[in-house]
């Protein structure tokens, strides 16, 4: 059985929610994914990357509801394997495909994809470096669409040191403006944040996702007589974030590639124009 093999205790978030099976691990759940996806306007034409894919929920239903084209990746294997059963279960597998990458390094050329998706992963890595490399495999006027948790108020020292203890030392919500700042200095242009909302339930993403759907709960409660330590793991994550929600919102942060500049042409170049009438020589 997937990520079975480790203890609870050592299992860090990623591993944890991928173990769990949760679809939707970002703040806003699928709602927030479809609201935000309203926005993107995304066509049956374009080539899509969803940059930590999880298990695949995003990209099955763009692929069911658009008809385009998705790559997923995800630095999980357990999440990558859900995904493609995901993919398969939901006869979407001729639009979706699923790697395992580093988002840091992805395998992929220059300008590939029409459009970026991301939702809840730069929130935990380098930001800066994270959307340098989306914006290396986007096309030219390319879109990036990154929902992520943002803070609204300045989060005290104690408060971040539990934070980075339930969901990991590297964790890091911006406040909007920095957020919109990391993708400028990546390179993006006409930066936005799209839909920016408090968290409005519990905010606890994995109690959330559960109360959905009941094969997770059922299929948790096996979970929970083989790892007991399961239920203390999942009330520190809800007590942390019930008691500090007011510290927490979430958007869509946007952006989109700007076209290259026309080249420069050498004073050869010009002269050739001049004289011949032509297009510079390759
Ligand atoms: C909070 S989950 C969100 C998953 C999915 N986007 C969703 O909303 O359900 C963060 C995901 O980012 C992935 N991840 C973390 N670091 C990564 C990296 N360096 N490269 C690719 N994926 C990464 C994790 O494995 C995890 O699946």
């Amino acid at each position: 059985m997937i990520g079975e093999n480790k203890r609870v205790e050592e299992m860090n978030y990623f591993e944890l929610i991928a173990w769990l099976g949760i679809g939707s691990s970002h703040p806003g759940g699928f709602p927030a994914t479809k609201q935000n996806l309203d926005a993107v306007q995304i066509k049956p034409e374009e080539y899509v990357l969803d940059a930590g894919c999880g298990s695949g929920l995003t990209a099955c239903h763009l692929a069911k509801t658009v008809g385009c084209k998705i790559m997923g990746i995800d630095i999980n294997s357990q999440m990558i394997e859900k995904a493609r059963q995901r993919a398969e279960k939901e006869g979407v597998s001729h639009l979706v495909e699923f790697k395992v990458a580093d988002v840091y390094e992805l395998p992929f050329a220059d300008n590939q994809f029409d459009v970026v998706i991301a939702e809840s992963i730069a929130v935990f890595l380098d930001k800066v470096k994270v959307y340098r490399e989306l914006y290396r495999v986007l096309k030219p006027e390319g879109r990036v669409a990154d929902l992520e948790m943002a803070i609204l108020k300045e989060m005290p020292a104690a408060v971040r040191h539990q934070m980075e203890e339930c969901f990991g030392s590297g964790t890091n919500p911006l406040p909007f403006q920095e957020w919109l700042e990391a993708l400028a200095q990546a390179g993006f242009q006409d930066v936005d944040i799209k839909n920016p909302q408090p968290l409005r339930d519990n905010g606890n993403i994995v109690l959330n996702e559960l109360k959905k759907d009941w094969v997770l709960v059922k299929d948790l409660m096996s979970k929970i007589n083989r790892q007991p330590g399961l239920v203390r793991r999942l009330q520190k994550n809800a007590g942390f974030m019930k008691r500090n929600r007011s510290y927490f919102g979430f958007g869509l942060v946007y952006g989109r590639k700007p076209t290259p500049p026309p080249l420069k042409l050498g004073f050869k170049d010009r002269l050739w124009q001049v004289l011949f009438r032509r297009k510079p020589r390759q």
